[in-house]
């Protein structure tokens, strides 16, 4: 039996019948790029709306949904951010495409940045926190705001793996000055090519934003500033509407597969942490850490159980960063995590007896180990 990590080709199978009609819609209709097309504006309004912010803007991608939301409150050449070397490398490329400098803060067991590291990290220089909500769990919100309000440091979450997730029934996305997603076609909430949004309640800053995905024009001929070309296609904002609709469902289901994960793997060698009651996951990722990664890693591609990593090199160590010639970072947890996280599949077309082949076959590994 083979368990495939992806299911991009089963998931276009059973939209095929809906969606072509939709697709053959915004073909005929002659808008593809518009920043007003009809499809854009409905998609901005449902995010906006699941997201319980006033505002939202949607984008070429989600590296440039992090990008213009650091710009617009303000990071620029030697400002200092804060956020997690165990994210995307998009995270941190966002911070310096702007000449900003990337200030690591250390993890929790949960993967997500520790707040005391955060607050431990702050210096004159800070000029923003951006955390990341990874494997679509929200990171502790309530005591980043807390330090945020505390330093007067705005928020830019990276979200770009949490949609629909919340914590203390927050959505991710609402607690700092600006909200980024992404919606490549890995992410929950998914295009069939790139795209992504920020959401916010700041006027003034979706207004920047708006501009900037369009080469800083305010109307049709007329400039305010040079800016960029990061429109979202009418085409992907269609394929979202239409995905948008179902992805309660899409979301319902990675839940109960990961639930059958927990309930099923051996706790003796697999750790993976709990959900907590004021968490909702939307499991992006079902990610566990366990002893002999790799050998695992193997045994499983041997048993035609596909998986990944997420991430095996932490951006500290990215040959990049190791240029610009950054102090020495300690990351200890981030560091060992790299050594022992592994990605199971968690995909919604998986059946239950995909599920009980990973489990069956993991469990056996550690047992004849
Ligand atoms: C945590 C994180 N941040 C940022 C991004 C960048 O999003 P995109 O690929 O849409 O630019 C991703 C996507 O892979 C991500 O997982």
């Amino acid at each position: 039996m083979k368990v495939n990590y992806l299911n991009f080709t089963e998931q276009w199978k059973e939209e095929k019948k809906r969606l072509l009609p939709v697709l053959l819609e915004v073909l005929g209709s002659g808008q593809y790029v518009g920043v007003r097309g009809k499809e854009i504006s409905k998609f901005e309004k449902k995010v906006s709306k699941d997201c319980g912010m006033k505002y939202a803007v949607s984008l070429n991608s989600g590296t440039d949904a992090l990008t213009f939301a650091l710009h617009s409150v303000g990071v620029k050449k030697g400002d200092e951010v804060i956020t997690p070397a165990n994210s995307y490398v998009a995270s941190t490329s966002s911070i310096v495409h702007l000449g900003g400098k990337p200030v690591f803060a250390d993890v929790l067991p949960d993967q997500n940045i520790n707040p005391k590291e955060i607050e431990r990290k702050i210096t004159k220089k800070t000029k923003a926190i951006m955390p990341v909500h990874l494997t679509g769990r929200s990171c502790k919100m309530d005591e980043i705001i807390k330090i945020s309000k505390k330093y007067k440091i705005p928020v830019v979450e990276d979200c770009a793996q949490a949609f629909g997730s919340r914590y203390k029934n927050k959505p991710c996305g609402s607690w700092g000055e600006i909200g980024c997603f992404s919606t490549h076609p890995l992410k929950n909430l998914n295009g069939m090519g790139d795209g992504g949004f920020v959401v916010t309640n700041n006027f003034k800053a979706a207004e920047k934003i708006r501009k900037a995905r369009n080469h800083g024009l305010k109307n049709r001929d007329e400039m305010e500033f040079f800016g960029f070309v990061s429109r979202m296609d009418n085409i992907q904002a269609a394929i979202l509407n239409f995905r948008l609709s179902r992805i309660h469902n899409i979301i319902r289901k990675r839940r109960v597969n990961a639930d059958y994960y927990i309930k099923r793997l051996n706790k003796k060698y697999v750790y993976f942490p709990q959900e907590k009651k004021h968490e909702f996951n939307t499991y992006h990722t079902f990610v566990i850490q366990v002893p002999h990664r790799d050998k695992l890693k193997s045994y499983l591609k041997n048993h035609n159980i596909s998986t990944y990593i997420h991430y095996p090199i932490p951006i500290h160590k990215q040959k990049p960063i190791q240029r610009m010639n950054l102090k020495e970072q300690s990351l200890p947890v981030t560091e060992l995590q790299s050594k022992q996280i592994l990605s199971l599949p968690i995909h919604h077309n998986l059946k239950r007896h995909h599920l009980d082949h990973v489990i069956k076959t993991i469990n056996n590994f550690f047992q004849n180990e």
